[in-house]
C-alpha cells in the first residue's frame, strides 16, 4: 500500500484487503498459539476448522475493533476483537458459531466482542439454524467495564429469546468465570473439555478468603466435577478434537429448529427384529438390578445410543437413539444405580430433557422401572416436592408422541411420573414382569395389615401371606391392563417392532394445549 492510498490500484487494495485479513486472522500471533498449544489446547481457528466442512466457514465481522481508550486500551490492538464469529456447514447443515480465542487478550468479552457474538446469535435466530458458542476467556474485559457486563447481558437475552427456537450448545474449552457461566447455562447443551476447562462463578481464591475452604480450579470447576457433582455440564470430552467430534453427533440427533424437520438417515436395521435377549434381562428375583442400558441399545437402531448426563443423577437414563432413522429421546429409571428411584437431580435431569424433545419435535419413549421417590431430610428439605413436580409438569405438558415401556416396578407417585397414561401417554406397554400398584407388597401390608400382623400368633407367617395375596393382586401388569390403563402386555423381545410400528402410527400426531402466554413450571 503505498503513503496514498488513492493512487493505488484495484489490485493493491485487494492486495492491502488480503494481507490485512491474514495479520488479523493470525490472532494474537505465534508467541501466543504455541503458549496454547503447550496447554494442549487448539486455537479458536483450529476449532472451527475441525467443525465445519472444509472451506464452508464464513467469517462475519472479521475488521471489528474495540472501541475503548480505557487503561491502555488505546494502545492495543486486539485482533478480530479476540473472537471468531461466523457460519458454515456441519456434515452439510448450516451453523453459526462464535468462537472465543484465548490468544488474544485472553478471549476477553468486551463491548465490540460480544456484538459481534450478538451479530451472530441474531443471525442463528432469524435463520433457524443452531448456534454453538466455544468458550475460552478470561471473561469480562477488565478495561472496558460495565460495557463488558452489558455485553454479556445482552447474549443472556439472546440465549433466552432464541431457547426453545433454535438448538444452542456452549462447548467450554478454557476458562469461564463469574457470571460468563450463565451463557452456557442458558444454552440447551454444555460440553467440558477434560484438564484444560473450567466453570465456576467464584474461583478457588475468592472461596479460600470468603469462607476458608480450599480447593483447586480442577476440583471447583472442571469437566469431571461439573458433569458427577453438578449436572452442569452435559457432556466431558477428552480432548478439543473430542469435543468437536462429540458436538457434530450430537447436532445429528436435532433439528435445524422447532420449525424444521427432524434430520431421518436412512435406517439400515430392521423394522421387525426381535430382541430375544430381552426375555431373560429382568432377574427372576424382584430385587436383583440389571442394565437398562442394554434395553435401550437393544431396542435402537444398530443398538446406537447417545447419552448426555451420563455421569450425573445416574439413576435415571436420558439418552437419544433412532427408530427407522428417526431421533428419539428416552428416559429411563436405571436400577442400577439407587434401585432407579426418582431424587432431586433424576427429576431435574429427566425434566429438561423432556423439555428439549418437545421443544424440538423429538418424540419420546419412557422406560419405566420405579419403585418410588428417595425418602429422607435431604430429599424432603432439597425441595424433592418442588423438584419432583418438574417431572410431572415436563411430562404433562409435552404434545410430542409419548410411548410408555414397564418393565418392572410402576410405584406409587413415582409410577404416575413416569409418563404415564394420566400424564398423557399416548400408549403404555408393559413386561410380563411389571408391577403395577401404589406400594410394593410388604411395604403395603405393613400398613394396610399392621394391627391383623402384630396380633397373628405367628405375625412372620401371617405377613408372608398377606404380602402373597396383596402380590397376586398387584405385582403383575393384569390389573392395570383389565381396567385399561395400560394398552398392552407384550412380550420383551417384541419390544423394538411395537416401538417401531408405535411410532409410525404417531408420526403425524398433533395436541394442542390451552392458549395462555406460558406455563408455570415448577422452578
Ligand atoms: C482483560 C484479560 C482478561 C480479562 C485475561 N486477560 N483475562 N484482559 N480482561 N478479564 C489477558 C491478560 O491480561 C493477558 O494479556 C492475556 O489475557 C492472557 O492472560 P494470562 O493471565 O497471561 O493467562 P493465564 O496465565 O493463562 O491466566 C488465565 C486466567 C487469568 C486465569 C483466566 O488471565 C485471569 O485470572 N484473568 C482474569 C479473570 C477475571 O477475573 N475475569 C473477570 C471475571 S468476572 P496479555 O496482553 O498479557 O497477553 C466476569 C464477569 C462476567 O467475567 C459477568 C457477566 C454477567
Amino acid at each position: 500500500m503505498s503513503d496514498n492510498p488513492q493512487k493505488d490500484t484495484t489490485q493493491d487494495k485487494i492486495k492491502n484487503f488480503e494481507q490485512k485479513s491474514q495479520t488479523i486472522k493470525m490472532m494474537g500471533g505465534e508467541k501466543q498459539i504455541k503458549k496454547q498449544h503447550d496447554l494442549n489446547k487448539l486455537t479458536a481457528r483450529e476449532r472451527l476448522d475441525l467443525f465445519f466442512d472444509k472451506d464452508t466457514f464464513q467469517e462475519v465481522q472479521l475488521f471489528v475493533k474495540h472501541r475503548s481508550a480505557l487503561f491502555g486500551l488505546d494502545k492495543k490492538e486486539i485482533h478480530a476483537d479476540g473472537v471468531i464469529t461466523g457460519f458454515g456447514k456441519v456434515n452439510g447443515r448450516t451453523v453459526f458459531a462464535a468462537a472465543q480465542d484465548f490468544t488474544s487478550s485472553g478471549g476477553s468479552l468486551g463491548e465490540m466482542h460480544s456484538k459481534k457474538i450478538w451479530k451472530v446469535m441474531d443471525m442463528a435466530i432469524a435463520a433457524q439454524k443452531p448456534f454453538v458458542a466455544i468458550n475460552d476467556s478470561g471473561g469480562a474485559r477488565i478495561q472496558e467495564g460495565v460495557s463488558s457486563l452489558e455485553g454479556y447481558g445482552g447474549i443472556f437475552y439472546r440465549n433466552t429469546t432464541g431457547s426453545g427456537y433454535i438448538p444452542q450448545i456452549t462447548a467450554i474449552m478454557g476458562p469461564t468465570a463469574g457470571g460468563a457461566v450463565y451463557s452456557p447455562a442458558l444454552a440447551d447443551w454444555v460440553f467440558m473439555v477434560k484438564n484444560s476447562s473450567y466453570m465456576y462463578i467464584t474461583g478457588p481464591d475468592v472461596i479460600k478468603s470468603a469462607i476458608d475452604e480450599e480447593v483447586t480450579h480442577d476440583e471447583l470447576g472442571g469437566a469431571v466435577a461439573q458433569a458427577t457433582k453438578s449436572g452442569v455440564c452435559h457432556f466431558v470430552a477428552e480432548n478439543d478434537t473430542d469435543c468437536i467430534d462429540k458436538i457434530k453427533i450430537l447436532l445429528s440427533y436435532l433439528p435445524d429448529s422447532c420449525l424444521s424437520p427432524l434430520p431421518v438417515i436412512a435406517c439400515t436395521d430392521d423394522a421387525e427384529r426381535i430382541c430375544t435377549e430381552l426375555d431373560s434381562i429382568i432377574p427372576d428375583k424382584v430385587n436383583r438390578v440389571y442394565d437398562m442400558k442394554k434395553i435401550i441399545k437393544s431396542i435402537a437402531d444398530n443398538n446406537e445410543i447417545f447419552e448426555p448426563f451420563e455421569l450425573w443423577a445416574k439413576n435415571i437414563i436420558v439418552a437419544f437413539i433412532r427408530i427407522m432413522g428417526k431421533p428419539v429421546g428416552v428416559v429411563a429409571n436405571n436400577p442400577r444405580h439407587a434401585a432407579g428411584v426418582l431424587d432431586i437431580n433424576a427429576s431435574d435431569k429427566a425434566s429438561r430433557f423432556i423439555r428439549f424433545c418437545d421443544a424440538f419435535n423429538i418424540s419420546l419413549l419412557t422406560f419405566t422401572d420405579v419403585p418410588g421417590y428417595m425418602p429422607g431430610t435431604i430429599q424432603e428439605w432439597g425441595g424433592i416436592i418442588r423438584h419432583g413436580a418438574k417431572l410431572l409438569h415436563a411430562y404433562a405438558e409435552a404434545t410430542v408422541p409419548k410411548i410408555t415401556v414397564i418393565t418392572r416396578k410402576a410405584y406409587g407417585g413415582a409410577y404416575i411420573g413416569m409418563c404415564s397414561k394420566q400424564l398423557g401417554a399416548d400408549y403404555v406397554m408393559a413386561w410380563p414382569t411389571a408391577e403395577i400398584a401404589v406400594l410394593g407388597g410388604e411395604g403395603a401390608c405393613n400398613i394396610i395389615y399392621r394391627n391383623e400382623i402384630s396380633s397373628a400368633p405367628d405375625p412372620e407367617a401371617k405377613k408372608a401371606e398377606l404380602v402373597s395375596a396383596y402380590e397376586d393382586q398387584f405385582s403383575n401388569p393384569y390389573f392395570a391392563a383389565s381396567l385399561g390403563i395400560i394398552e398392552e402386555i407384550i412380550a420383551p423381545r417384541d419390544t423394538r417392532k411395537r416401538i417401531v410400528a408405535l411410532m409410525d402410527a404417531l408420526k403425524d400426531k398433533k395436541e394442542t394445549r390451552l392458549p395462555k402466554k406460558h406455563n408455570n413450571i415448577p422452578l
